[in-house]
């Protein structure tokens, strides 16, 4: 019999996947609730066959040098701005990743983080602990009404998608800016694909789902929420460095915008003195937007999936560089 694979896996994954990894694989868990330092995993990877990384992970060229036979990164994650992916490839190294499991989840958080941060719920929240509630305001906590208004959706894939389908439910209007054109969103949804300019402009709630890249980073930044209107609110469940933390800041305090509702910051965790975390006007979940029982486990799953066919030679069921076929290692 051919000897098991060895894998490593950062953290501890649900067992619906880490059970088909262990049964099948020579594997190391890092049992740690904290991610293994950057020195640590370099010397884990050494004589590994395939990794189990996380989102929190840097996979870079030179921990991918230090895996001469490291076959298949497998993210746990749908995002995979934490690996050089292009560095994989020139290596011939799979990477997988875990789409589509987590869109309606992510879709929720979004609207959560919408409708929360609309009501001011947490403020609200907040309001009553501290023992502040004291009568029925006529003119108290006024949020912003949800029917019939504009969401403008930056990033039209299947979490912008997932999104603005929820949105309909509420009559909203859906304007998107992409690269790409989504006619099923244009289709389905009556969504309509508008410039930046006016998407900013017209929209009533604004949710980013791109990925973090070049032309991503830092995209909004304080002329970008200037164009905004001073109702408007913030959705971020994407990526922490889309967003210029400082200007986000900057447009929460002086009334530039309403509000915002972020599933990610930059860094992560944001420092305790961070200026935002001082707001009333803004909800910050720690990027917990897959996090449902039903999504890690499906997550979970794929990981694993992504692993053993990166392992034995076979297509990855979510593969990110499938251009690595003809040169992969075996
Ligand atoms: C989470 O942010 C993910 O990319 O899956
Ligand atoms: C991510 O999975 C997206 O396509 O939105």
């Amino acid at each position: 019999m051919a000897p098991r694979h060895r894998v490593f896996v950062t953290r501890v994954i649900p067992e619906a996947g880490l059970k088909q990894i262990q049964e099948q694989c020579h594997a190391e868990i890092w049992p740690d609730p904290l991610p293994p330092p950057h020195d640590v995993l370099r010397e884990k990877v050494a004589n590994c066959d395939g990794l189990v990384s996380l989102l929190t992970d840097r996979i870079d060229a030179a921990l991918l040098d230090a895996a001469p036979q490291l076959k298949v990164v497998s993210n746990y994650a749908v995002g995979f701005n934490n690996i050089e992916i292009k560095a994989a490839t020139a290596r011939g190294i799979c990477v997988g990743n875990t789409p589509g499991v987590l869109t309606d989840a992510t879709a929720d958080m979004a609207f959560c983080l919408l409708i929360g941060a609309a009501r001011r719920l947490v403020e609200g929240h907040q309001y009553t602990l501290s023992g502040q509630w004291k009568t029925w305001e006529p003119l108290g906590h006024l949020g912003q009404d949800l029917v019939g208004r504009t969401l403008g959706i930056v990033g039209m894939g299947r979490i912008g998608y997932a999104l603005a389908k929820r949105c309909r439910g509420w009559e909203m209007k859906i304007l998107y800016h992409d690269v790409h054109r989504n006619e099923h969103a244009e289709k389905d949804l009556g969504a309509t694909s508008v410039g930046f300019d006016q998407l900013l402009a017209e929209s009533d709630f604004i949710s980013v789902h791109t990925d973090l890249n070049d032309a991503t980073r830092g995209l909004f930044n304080e002329k970008r929420f200037k164009q905004m209107k001073p109702t408007a609110i913030f959705i971020n469940t994407a990526r922490g460095p889309i967003v210029d933390q400082k200007a986000l800041y900057n447009a929460l305090k002086a009334g530039t915008i309403f509000a915002a509702g972020l599933d990610v910051t930059d860094p992560e965790p944001p420092a305790l003195d961070e200026p935002l975390l001082r707001l009333p006007n803004i909800i910050i979940a720690p990027h917990i937007a897959s996090a449902t029982v039903g999504t890690r486990n499906a997550m979970a799953d794929i990981c694993a999936r992504n692993l053993l066919a990166g392992l034995n030679g076979q297509d990855l069921p979510a593969w990110v560089n499938p251009e690595v076929a003809s040169t992969r290692r075996r």
